[in-house]
């Protein structure tokens, strides 16, 4: 029983829309398709702050050629619904001409070293236009706080970063990753999956869980305990596999004590899966 949400399509009505909310704004963005990951997102956000505003823009500067903008699920009626169930104040919902007035932005966020490695080596230029659409709906926005979600801790980390490097006034708040009483974590593109896809997708869950639980016998030991479970599952085909240094994402070695992420990315049918587990090695 909440108000209905203000939607604002354009920049003057976001405008006129965030001036009424004041100071204490806390900002969700998403590309829509939203799931019980991103009501969860909402709720902290409606927690830490007076009013929440939700971005729902499927971002084309961070999709590849060959990726998956156009099969990408959009289902605007009921994320509006999630939104006003989730008390949300305002949804900024723009279309690209809104957002890249000017087509493709010749100035971008660069995300460096750090966008290079695990995503950012199967999807170049990805974080790229992660950043550049975050620093832009971050000004667009002005929120006190941020909310990101950990499913995704290279951007989470990446955004961390720009924050840090280019003096953002804002302050990032990570969630928790949502999963799936079974264990997968929640993404808009689990919509993809066939019935013995999603069967398969449950690998890299059941490998991170059998990764952590190896945690005490130090880092080569979470590595080969989550690779068995994931040899064992043929229709998961892995692109990678790595326990990193949360900060650096390079692989710990061997005498690493202290907590390193356990990352996994795989190709289940035509869907690309990730996950990740913090894992306490040593
Ligand atoms: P999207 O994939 O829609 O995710 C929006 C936010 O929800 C991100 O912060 C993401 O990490 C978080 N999220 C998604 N699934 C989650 C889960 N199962 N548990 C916890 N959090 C989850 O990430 C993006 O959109 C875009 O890259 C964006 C940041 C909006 C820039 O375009």
């Amino acid at each position: 029983a909440h108000p209905i949400p203000v939607v604002a399509r354009t920049r003057a009505e976001l405008r006129a829309a965030r001036a009424a909310l004041g100071d204490d704004v806390a900002v969700v963005m998403t590309m829509g398709a939203l799931h019980e990951g991103h009501a969860t997102l909402i709720r902290e956000a409606r927690a830490a702050a007076e009013h929440v505003v939700v971005t729902i823009f499927l971002n084309p500067l961070q999709f590849g050629p060959k990726e998956d903008l156009s099969r990408y699920p959009r289902t605007f009626e009921s994320d509006l619904a999630l939104c006003a169930e989730a008390g949300v104040d305002l949804v900024f919902a723009p279309t690209p001409d809104v957002v890249y007035p000017d087509g493709d932005p010749g100035v971008t966020v660069a995300a460096g070293a750090l966008g290079t490695v695990l995503e950012g080596q199967t999807r170049p230029g990805h974080f790229d236009g992660v950043l550049t659409v975050v620093a832009k709906l971050l000004h667009l926005t002005a929120p006190r706080h941020a909310f990101f979600g950990q499913k995704d801790a290279q951007q989470l980390l990446l955004i961390r970063r720009m924050v840090r490097d280019l003096d953002v006034p804002v302050d990032v708040v990570p969630v928790a990753t949502v999963r799936e009483e079974d264990g997968l974590a929640m993404s808009s593109r689990n919509t993809y999956l066939t019935p013995s896809d999603r069967e398969a997708a449950l690998a890299l869950s059941r490998a991170l869980r059998a990764g952590a639980a190896a945690a005490a016998e130090g880092p080569s030991a979470v590595r080969r305990a989550a690779r068995a479970v994931l040899v064992d599952e043929p229709l998961a085909l892995v692109d990678y596999l790595v326990l990193v240094h949360p900060e650096t994402l390079q692989d710990v070695p061997e005498w690493f004590h202290g907590e390193a992420l356990l990352a996994v990315a795989a190709r289940v049918g035509t869907t690309r899966l990730i996950d990740n587990l913090p894992v306490r090695v040593g």
